[in-house]
């Protein structure tokens, strides 16, 4: 891992740090020179913060989240692995997410040269308790980086070990909570006149009519085979968020309202008014990967300003600029 401020060949610094977060949590923290930066636990291998180049936190993070294992922690970018969702054997979202992941002190290359000189590697491997509940060896690598710009980029890259011969096949996602000013206002576009599967009709499928989604009733859908780009809207804050995704076909968008919110032990009553998650996954279609192979998924996030004049934001520019 890169450690401390470096600088680059056009004279920019950059920095990677690993230092003590809440509950003595291991988190490096990634800063890129025009001031944006980027938190990443090794617990969970999870981003736990994202700040624009004005310092304003871009991700949520609950009022309630609990920084301590075995809970995962709520907001930020969990990742859901080998199995999203309760639909399986596994703990609701598998355990990638409440396990301590470790950096990479050796990555393999990646095929294309980044610019990104904030990044930092984690690797999470089975343990000998993992292997009993998903008897399976893999490498599972993730890479977060931060652009010059401010861009957030995840790639993960994970390859089945196994000595037994055999194949296996999971579910995944990048559980990304949006921090948003008012969940009312706020637009997703990119998803219209998709199929979903429903989480709250137990996953029937459906197919959304008409115009962006918007929001005024707990929301949790997965929209399956979407385009590669999905924007979030937040015309309070006059902020768009683009998200770009590859070898992830699905797109989960949650918000659990006001009444599933009271329930939900680490999230604030009123929290769910300053969240949404959309989430880039691969859920519809396990992914299925024989000894040897490898899959790549990967997330990239951007915040751009936008401008909202008498309803009408263009949302062309956004999904295809
Ligand atoms: C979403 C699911 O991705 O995560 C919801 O679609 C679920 O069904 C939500 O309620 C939160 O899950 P958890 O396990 O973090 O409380």
């Amino acid at each position: 891992m890169r450690e401390g401020m470096k600088t680059t060949m056009s004279g920019e610094k950059v920095a990677v740090e690993l230092c003590k977060g809440i509950n003595g949590l291991d988190k490096i923290v990634l800063r890129e020179a025009r001031g944006s930066s980027a938190e990443v636990c090794l617990y969970g291998g999870q981003v736990t913060s994202w700040k624009n180049d004005h310092g304003e936190e871009l991700l949520f993070m609950s009022s309630k989240a609990i920084f301590k294992p075995p809970k995962a922690i709520r907001g930020g970018i969990p990742i859901c692995f080998p199995q999203f969702s309760s639909h399986g054997s596994l703990e609701q979202h598998g355990f990638a997410r409440n396990r301590i992941w470790s950096i990479d002190t050796d990555p393999p290359p990646f095929p294309t040269n980044s610019s990104n000189k904030a990044f930092v590697d984690l690797i999470l491997k089975p343990s000998e308790e993992d292997m009993k509940i998903w008897p399976h060896c893999y490498e599972f690598r993730l890479r977060v980086s931060l652009s010059p710009s401010g861009d957030l980029m995840l790639i993960s890259r994970i390859r089945n070990t196994n000595t037994d011969g055999k194949p296996f096949s999971f579910t995944f996602a990048y559980h990304t909570y949006f921090s948003v000013s008012d969940i009312s206002e706020v637009r997703v576009e990119g998803l219209e006149t998709l199929d979903y599967l429903d989480n709250l009709e137990d996953k029937k499928r459906f197919t959304e009519q008409g115009d962006a989604i918007t929001f005024e009733s707990e929301v949790d859908k997965i929209y399956v085979s979407t385009p590669t780009k999905i924007a979030i809207l937040d015309h309070e804050k006059k902020r768009t968020f683009v998200l770009r995704k590859d070898g992830l076909p699905d797109a989960v968008v949650w918000n659990p309202w006001d009444r599933k919110a009271k329930a939900i032990p680490d999230l604030g009553d009123d929290d769910y008014k300053h969240m949404l998650c959309v989430e880039a996954a691969a859920v519809e279609k396990p992914i299925t990967l024989k000894p040897g192979e490898e899959w790549k998924g990967r997330q990239e996030l951007c915040a751009v300003p936008s401008s909202y004049c008498s309803g009408q934001l263009d949302p062309q520019r956004v999904l295809h600029g």
